[in-house]
């Protein structure tokens, strides 16, 4: 079984530089089949979950030419509709914009349930309320596990308010309503910096959309899209996860290649718990200068704390002096990865959705698992900053969305080593 060996205790100096965002990549990658013609998208993280993305429309009928290795062209002239194969839908959340493209393109769309990382129900209601408002007839087969909708007609701008903020409805109807009949309004919408990426990605392809970043996006439905070249924009939480791997084992690195805005409630945390931060126009150097402090965090949509950053940061808590308070606020169980965290002498408390993390002297080695993608940075960085040697299990999770974690810290000074 593949697994990580981190011999902790080491401080990370140097640059790394931040890979393109897989939570922008993946709904940019379906959506290129609005186009039925070539995409070149760059600055594409090489992550398994990308990879996956591009495997599920090469076997539905596009053509895939790899330019490097975080560069491809999707040709989808020749793409069909309701044949996605499900082993791989099933393993990965971003498949559930294959509804809304297939509906978009095709008029009716045929996909498995989606995966995705487990935290606790994962509902997608608000997506089928969006397909049911632009006039798609939504039916999920629980016995097969496939979800079918229709829209015989053509799919009709409509207005769609969510009742609750979600990235993925919000993606989702976003790629229903750009070919469809007249003018969508979205409210409440997600304003991740990822859905105006794909508004940008959207709009050099011919879409009329405004407002994306904003709780209002209006989109004017075109009769057709056109190729283009796009490049992703850089990964705020692989930023982040790098910003909270230093706090945790001291030293000073530059994290290249990354929006300073999108960072801001991150940064304004560390800077919190005492890490000194300077932003450049597309870097932050960031230095640990003192013992970190206690904080308290709640996550919420953007432009709050990022639910994503929450596993990182507890396991950044657990070396500071003090006892830390960390909320959350989008998914009703993520706290699964704190057992982990105790087999390595972490004092952390869960109660419901919060949990309390009292600082310890220091965190020792001992084999842990990552029981999903942030979880398992977390187990990195307790590891990076913990006595002794650190085994992590089911990577797979972590390579799901972190490009190349292994060779970036290595190349800051970190001890970690991919066994097989
Ligand atoms: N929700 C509903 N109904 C829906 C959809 C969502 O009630 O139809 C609820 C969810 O249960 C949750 C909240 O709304 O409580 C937010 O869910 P959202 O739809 O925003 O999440 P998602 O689109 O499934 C994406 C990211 C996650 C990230 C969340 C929140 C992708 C592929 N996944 O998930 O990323 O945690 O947004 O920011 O974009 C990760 O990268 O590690 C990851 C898990």
């Amino acid at each position: 079984m593949e697994r990580y060996i981190v011999n902790g205790g080491y401080e990370l100096r140097g640059d790394v530089e931040i890979s393109g965002m897989k939570n922008a990549a993946l709904p940019i990658v379906v959506a290129s089949i609005l186009t039925g013609e070539k995409c070149t998208i760059e600055n594409l993280p090489a992550i398994s979950d990308v990879k996956k993305s591009l495997d599920i429309l090469e076997a539905m009928g596009a053509e895939i030419t790899y330019l490097d290795k975080n560069c491809v062209t999707i040709d989808s002239k020749n793409v069909k509709g309701g044949i996605s194969p499900y082993e791989l839908v099933s393993k990965m959340r971003g498949s559930t914009y294959l509804i809304g493209a297939e509906l978009a393109r095709f008029k009716k769309a045929k996909v498995g349930w989606p995966g995705g990382c487990d935290f606790g129900v994962r509902p997608i209601d608000q997506h089928i309320k969006g397909f049911e408002a632009l006039g798609a007839k939504v039916t999920v087969d629980t016995e097969s596990g496939y979800i079918y909708a229709d829209a015989e007609n053509g799919l009709h701008g409509n207005s769609v308010f969510f009742d609750v903020v979600s990235v993925g409805a919000t993606i989702n109807v976003m790629i229903a309503a750009v070919l469809a009949k007249g003018k969508t309004v979205i409210e409440n919408a997600a304003r991740e910096p990822h859905i105006v990426d794909l508004a940008n990605f959207f709009n050099t392809c011919g879409a009329k959309i405004t407002g994306a970043g904003t709780n209002i996006i209006k989109i004017t439905g075109v009769e057709k899209l056109h190729g283009c070249t796009y490049a992703i924009i850089p990964d705020m939480i692989e930023a982040g996860t790098f910003m909270a791997a230093v706090s945790a084992t001291g030293g000073k690195i530059c994290v290249k290649n990354v929006i300073p805005k999108h960072m801001e409630s991150v940064s304004a945390k560390l800077e919190e718990m005492g890490m000194a931060i300077e932003e450049l126009d597309d870097s932050i150097i960031i230095e640990k200068v003192k013992p970190l402090k206690k904080i308290n965090i709640k996550t919420l949509p953007y432009p709050g704390f990022p639910t994503d950053m929450h596993p990182q940061l507890t396991a950044v808590l657990c070396c500071a002096e003090g006892e830390s308070t960390v909320s959350e606020g989008v998914w009703e169980n993520r706290f699964r990865y704190v057992e982990e965290l105790q087999k390595m002498g972490a004092d952390i408390t869960v109660s419901g959705v919060s949990a309390k993390i009292n600082g310890v002297p220091s965190l020792n080695g001992a084999t842990v698992k990552a029981v999903d993608l942030r979880a398992g940075a977390a187990m990195i960085i307790a590891g990076l900053a913990a006595k002794g040697t650190t085994e992590i299990t089911n990577i797979i999770s972590i390579e799901r969305g972190y490009d190349d974690i292994v060779g970036k810290l290595r190349s800051l000074g970190a001890d970690i080593q991919k066994l097989d």
